[in-house]
């Protein structure tokens, strides 16, 4: 709001105007237009308020008001209005609320599809925002390998594209995630991400997560492994992913395959500092 005075009213009115608008502008015939902001007033109005008035005179600031009894009910009034105004969006310093992790999430055709199935667990435990893909062999080994359906770990995701989906946010660098896990990952995956061919939605995201030095954890599942499979795990190392091949831990003495699993499981998500309190750590040999 904009308001404009004349010289001759514009004393009385510094009490009454920076209560109602923002902003205004005086007249003076020395200065020409003033514009104020009501907090131009209200700081000297402390000075009139911490004053000691002789009847309209007051001694600390040196000036006659006309109104001088009314300012300590302004500076009042304005302390009430600016605990209840709502804050203000245009200071851009204000802190915002921190958003939840972000994690992309794939499943690949090698076996061990159980794995990628309990990190999406993990992750919605954790409270992690999922974004989830998943190739047409990994499709297949879940049917193959476990009792999940296919709508059931989908609906284990918050997002989840389809693989040729090339326009998906994750497959650009400006959309904002933590990083990315291929669990389990094929070594035709990691060839391609190796190579750098993004042709289809899980390559390119974790070709993006390379490019923008984000986390990338590839639980690559082959044995035996050949020279071929241990240069392209060298090169993705080199750009700055992780290969976690998902190898039991036997010193954690598993009763069950469920065991293994959580413990790799909370293996791989330590790489994002995220704890899943599922497994045990070690802590030195236990005496029986
Ligand atoms: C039952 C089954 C198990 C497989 N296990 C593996 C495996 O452990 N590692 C691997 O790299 N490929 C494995 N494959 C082969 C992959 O599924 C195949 O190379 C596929 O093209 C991978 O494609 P994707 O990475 O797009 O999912 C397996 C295939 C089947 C049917």
């Amino acid at each position: 709001m904009f308001l404009q005075f004349s010289a001759s009213l514009a004393d009385s009115f510094t009490y009454l105007v920076p209560h109602a608008v923002d902003s205004f502008q005086i007249y003076r015939p020395d200065l020409g237009n003033i514009e104020h902001h009501r907090w131009d007033i209200f700081v000297p109005q402390l000075g009139y308020t911490c004053g000691v008035y002789w009847g309209p005179f007051n001694t600390f600031t040196r000036e006659f008001h006309l109104i001088p009894g009314l300012s300590l009910l302004f500076f009042a009034m304005d302390i009430f209005k600016s605990r209840s105004d709502p804050p203000s969006t245009a200071v851009s310093h204000i802190q915002q609320p921190p958003r939840r992790r972000r994690i992309i999430v794939a499943l690949t055709g090698a076996t061990g599809s159980i794995l990628g199935v309990k990190t999406l667990i993990a992750l919605r435990q954790l409270n992690v925002e999922t974004h989830l893909v998943i190739s047409k062999w990994a499709e297949a080994t879940i049917k193959y390998e476990t009792d999940y359906t296919i709508p059931n770990i989908r609906a284990l995701a918050d997002h989840v594209y389809n693989i040729h989906d090339m326009a998906a946010p994750i497959a650009s660098g400006s959309f904002r995630v933590d990083g990315m896990i291929i669990v389990p990952c094929s070594v035709k995956t990691l060839a391609s991400i190796s190579s750098g061919i993004c042709d289809d939605l899980i390559s390119r995201a974790a070709d993006v997560i390379l490019k923008e030095r984000r986390r990338l954890v590839l639980a690559v599942r082959e044995t035996p492994l050949s020279s071929i499979h241990l240069r392209n795990m060298t090169t993705v190392t080199e750009a700055g992913a992780i290969i976690f091949p998902p190898v039991p831990a036997y010193y954690i003495k598993p009763s069950s395959i469920d065991d293994l699993v959580d413990h790799s499981v909370g293996r791989m998500l330590d790489l994002f500092d995220l704890d899943t309190e599922a497994f045990e750590r070690w802590g030195g040999f236990k005496k029986d």
